[in-house]
């Protein structure tokens, strides 16, 4: 039997009914000695047999790209879980200095080697289910110096560990213990960004706009901040209800809004029609237990999508790609081939990281994974087999 190549080929983002893999059956792919591709396509047409890229059956995928994840951080919250299961709701363990206030005191508590390892072990975890590059996110820290301090530890995170990382400011997360959300959202924009830019500790700005976090009119002030920065924006919109922060995030340039259980019809049509991709975050869905987000109709206004774990202690513990990949499919109603496209290529382009990962063609970095099988959908068909057989990064195999 010979393997299967599916990748992302084409112009970024990929939207609508162009976002779909292609696939090479028999396929395979070689690459040099600096990990870069050389060859991907028809195995007929490989130029020579590659001893570390030749694999005789499954299929050959890049490398999952985890746009959206909230390391580092410390410390679980399942009694949080069981108490939402019990009927409080996430908005009331918020309310109760719970939720993100409480990963935030975890996280000033512990010292920044314990942090460290906790993320460490998890990012090995994303390895072995395939993830090949992730963002890193602060947004525990709810003080000038905790962000910069998150940051930090993401940048030695980043270090630490194989996979590519980009790292996110979420400057704006919760109001902070004694501080007026005005009185926050004044310092996040005129000491957090400009100095988390200047130590060149973050790559990218994220703002939480939702009832029990931020207003638009943050958004706005943060989005003015960030582009001052010359940071690109993200923005957590529409996830526990809807406040029009899609269609501001589309208007203000985002590189991504993302949540968007509740988005308006007026949302979907600005994603569609704008450079904003629309991020699907399925596993805080389940955890939830909350209303899918509107894939179909984002797909027909031609929005780009992406699909990432959303990995954070409350909302969603899962740091697996194949298994947000069969939520997107199976709760969600992406196509598998799809949900391809948006776990690898549109993350790529999301962390500004498309010219080197996210698909498989020559002058990439060989960042790929060999799946157990037949085809791509086999991933979401099978939720809770493990499909990964061998995660490579840069040509070397580890994990
Ligand atoms: O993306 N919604 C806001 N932020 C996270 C949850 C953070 C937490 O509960 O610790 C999310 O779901
Ligand atoms: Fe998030």
């Amino acid at each position: 039997m010979a393997a299967t190549l599916a990748t992302a080929t084409g112009s970024l983002p990929a939207r609508g009914d162009a976002a779909t893999a292609r696939v090479f059956s028999p396929g395979g792919v070689a690459w040099d000695d600096d990990g870069t591709i050389v060859f991907a396509g028809e195995a007929d047409d490989l130029p020579w047999e590659p001893a570390s890229g030749h694999v005789d059956e499954g299929t050959i995928v890049p490398g999952f790209i985890d746009c959206h994840a909230h390391l580092p951080f410390v410390g679980w919250r399942a009694d949080e879980y069981e108490a939402r299961l019990a009927g409080d709701s996430y908005r009331d363990l918020h309310g109760r200095e719970g939720g993100i206030f409480r990963s935030a005191r975890m996280l000033a508590e512990a010292d920044d080697d314990e942090i460290l390892a906790f993320s460490k072990a998890l990012a090995r975890e994303m390895a072995a289910h395939g993830t090949t590059a992730t963002e890193l996110k602060s947004g525990y820290g709810l003080s000038v110096e905790g962000e910069l301090r998150q940051l930090r530890i993401a940048r030695r995170l980043a270090d630490a560990i194989p996979q590519t990382c980009v790292v996110t400011l979420l400057a704006c997360h919760a109001v902070p213990d004694g501080a007026s959300r005005a009185g926050w959202v004044e310092t996040a924009c005129d000491l957090l960004i400009p100095k988390a830019a200047e130590e060149e500790l973050a790559d990218a700005v994220d703002i939480y706009v939702e009832d029990i976090a931020f207003s638009l009119d943050d958004l706005e002030r943060v989005a003015a901040a960030a582009s001052a920065a010359r940071l690109p924006l993200r923005v957590h919109a529409d996830q526990l209800g809807g406040s029009g922060a899609a269609e501001a995030a589309a208007r203000l340039g985002a590189r991504s809004a993302d949540h968007l259980n509740h988005v308006s019809e007026e949302g979907i049509e600005a994603l569609g029609g704008s450079e904003t991709a629309a991020v699907l975050l399925p596993a805080s869905t389940l955890t939830l237990r909350a209303a899918p987000a509107p894939v179909a109709a984002l797909r027909d206004a031609g929005a780009a999508l992406a699909i990432a774990t959303d990995l954070n202690p409350g909302t969603s513990p899962v740091c697996s790609m194949p298994e947000t990949i069969a939520l997107a499919c199976s709760l969600y109603g992406m196509r598998p081939l799809e949900a391809l496209v948006a776990a690898t290529a549109n993350p790529a382009w999301i962390l500004g990281r498309h010219d080197r990962i996210g698909s498989l063609e020559p002058g990439k970095r060989a960042d790929l994974l060999i799946l157990d099988g037949p085809t791509f959908a086999h991933v979401p068909y099978r939720p809770g087999h493990d499909p990964v057989v061998a995660t490579v990064i840069g040509g070397e195999r580890i994990a």
